[in-house]
């Protein structure tokens, strides 16, 4: 599998930092099964990461010791996503009796090409996929890279929090790596999903075919809005509205006057997302969409989605066949599943 950075590694914490929260979680295998070991989510103030560039890292760190504290973690060694917006991924075709170091300098002395920053910038890695091509002399490789600083601002914050990063996987392929463990419990049939995640600033359309994603693509888009409406309309603080959204603590009007307008601009949003695939590849349809992110915790949206899109929706749960330890709230992470699918694709580096 794919990483920009490793080293040799046993247990792993996923840490997946996203623009409200920083999220850790644990995996242990057990009789054939996974087992969530801990876990936390813990919120970001306003401002600490926007738009998936953290702006605070010592906030970002302070929030991570809090959510490693609460989740009573096992290890310190840990895997870290980068967003998929930061990162190059390139299919290119070379020869294919290479060994791997061949391999790499001849990506190095082409790179230039593919890589519109300089090479010394660069962390990149590769990858021989397994297709097979006319021509058996050949074979395509998955180039990824991204510029070291990306790794290094969230190692930088993994660190102040006392942890020891030890992979930094691609948000996309973490997603992909979550998604294979409970892909089974789709009904049969089931071969192309989307994943729509509704954050909190971004909204992130992912399809997945036969369990490999295919393509993402954010839209500056997420629960910010509503938020903001909150605070207009009622005068609250961006804290207060935060809180009242998801205790629906608010004045009689606020179904009519500002979920409902919120919510057809969510559907709004994943048509357009929907669209923009179909129009950039061979697919017009898709089998089934996961609703992922904060947002699908918005009751009956996900039956609204379904409605209007006229695809099945449901709502991502990357947990459906794990067990949990005795420390895990099982009532909380069944309430956070649908935001903790990174974190949970990044744990799971620790069976490759
Ligand atoms: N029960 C709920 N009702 C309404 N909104 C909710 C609920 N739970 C969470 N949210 C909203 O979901 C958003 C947070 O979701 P998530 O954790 O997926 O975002 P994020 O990953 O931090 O953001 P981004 O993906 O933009 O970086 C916030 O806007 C939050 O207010
Ligand atoms: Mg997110």
């Amino acid at each position: 599998m794919l990483r920009l950075y490793r080293k040799p590694n046993k247990g792993l914490m996923g840490v997946d930092i996203s623009s409200t929260s920083v999220k850790v979680l644990e995996l242990s295998v057990k009789s054939g099964r996974y087992w969530v070991e801990s876990y936390a989510l813990v919120p970001l103030s306003e401002g600490s990461v926007v738009e998936k560039n953290i702006l605070n890292p010592e906030a970002v760190g302070d929030s991570l010791e809090r959510a490693i504290n609460l989740a009573n973690t096992q290890t310190v060694n840990a895997a870290l996503a980068i967003p998929t917006s930061m990162v190059i991924t390139k299919i290119i075709e070379m020869d294919a009796d290479m060994t791997s170091d061949e391999r790499e300098v001849q990506i190095r002395m082409d790179a230039e090409q593919y890589i519109p920053f300089p090479l010394d910038e660069a962390s990149l890695d590769f990858e021989v996929i397994p297709d097979r091509l006319s021509n058996p002399n050949r074979v395509n490789v998955l180039l990824v890279a991204t510029r070291i600083e990306n790794i290094e601002a969230r190692s930088e914050v993994l660190e102040l929090a006392g942890l020891s990063p030890k992979i930094a996987d691609v948000e996309s392929f973490a997603l992909e790596n979550a998604f294979k463990v409970f892909a089974d419990t789709l009904p049969m049939g089931v071969k192309t999903v989307g994943i729509l995640d509704i954050g909190h600033s971004m909204t992130t359309l992912s399809v997945m075919q036969n369990n490999k994603v295919i393509y993402t693509r954010e839209q500056v888009f997420g629960g910010k809005q509503l938020t903001q409406e909150i605070q207009n309309r009622y005068g609250l603080s961006f804290e207060e509205a935060g809180r009242a959204k998801k205790t629906r603590a608010l004045p009689d009007d606020y179904d009519i006057e500002v979920l409902e307008p919120f919510l057809e601009a969510v559907v709004q949003q994943a048509a357009r997302s929907l669209q923009f695939f179909f129009s950039s590849s061979q697919f017009n349809e898709i089998d089934h969409i996961l609703l992922a992110g904060g947002n699908a915790n918005i009751p009956g949206l996900a039956k609204l989605l379904q409605q209007k899109l006229g695809y099945r929706v449901t709502i991502a749960n990357p947990f459906l066949q794990m067990g949990f330890s005795p420390q895990i709230d099982i009532k909380k992470i069944e309430n956070d599943a649908s935001s903790l699918l990174v974190a949970c694709g990044l744990a799971l580096r620790s069976f490759d």
